[in-house]
């Protein structure tokens, strides 16, 4: 396989859709293609065509956002059961370890899970997916960060918030990251909705908003909302 760094970032933009055209898009392979070829760089889950400094420096500002707001809602996490779900190589597994949470990450790409395990985060990976999801136990919190939009298909996405939001233990949380626009199709892998949308499948799960936030990362001009919810039923 060609390094990734053999490539600068903005040509995998032209591979990716080469290979990926809808309608024979899959996202398991788009993710499982993505992960093998820029396996070491943040480029993998963070956004493809930014550099790995700023891939960093976004990721600096998503982890204190989420840290603060985990923090503010769960001021304990020791004791407290932790599911990262579309945990991608564990760069934000790390955050909710160190706070004190005992975490489970999942994530329907091998390569993602195997390197995260092979990482050595303190945390127990599991590989699956969203929409099927069902490991047998509710948690205190389920983090889903950047993934939803990742569920491009209309169906899958009202599946996988319905799976989460049975792995929240009553009265318990969920947090939720993405940009919550209406944008029918950002990339083939990309299917942006609104604030409303997502409330609107979040309420058929149980899950109800009781705290919404967003903040800008710059380099990818992107606004993000980042969502609190609680389990209500
Ligand atoms: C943009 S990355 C974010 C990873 C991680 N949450 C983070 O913020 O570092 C999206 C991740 O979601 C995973 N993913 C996408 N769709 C998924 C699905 N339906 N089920 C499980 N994982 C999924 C991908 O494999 C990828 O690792």
């Amino acid at each position: 396989m060609v390094p990734a760094a053999a490539f600068h970032p903005r040509q995998w933009t032209g591979i990716f859709r080469k290979l990926f055209r809808a309608p024979e898009f899959s996202a398991q392979k788009y993710w499982e293609v993505r992960h093998a070829a820029m396996a070491g760089t943040l480029a993998a889950v963070g956004h493809a065509q930014l550099s790995e400094t700023a891939n960093q420096e976004q990721y600096c500002v998503k982890r204190d956002r989420i840290r603060n707001a985990l923090l503010r809602h769960v001021p304990s996490p020791p004791g407290c059961r932790l599911l990262d779900a579309g945990c991608g190589v564990g760069e934000l597994t790390k955050l909710y370890v160190e706070l004190g949470f005992e975490v489970t990450g999942v994530d329907f790409t091998e390569t993602a899970i195997n390197t995260a395990r092979q990482a050595g985060i303190a945390a127990d990976f599991q590989h699956a997916a969203l929409e099927r999801l069902s490991l047998g136990r509710c948690f205190d919190v389920v983090c889903v960060i950047d993934v939803l939009q990742h569920l491009v298909d209309d169906e899958a996405f009202a599946c996988a918030v319905g799976a989460l939001g049975r792995h929240v233990r009553m009265d318990s949380l969920a947090v939720v990251v993405d940009s919550m626009v209406e944008q029918d199709v950002c990339a083939t892998h990309c299917r942006r909705r609104s604030l409303t949308r997502h409330e609107a499948e979040f309420r058929i799960a149980g899950l109800e908003i009781i705290a919404h936030e967003q903040f800008v990362l710059t380099h990818e001009n992107a606004t993000k909302d980042l969502v609190v919810l609680q389990r209500r039923f």
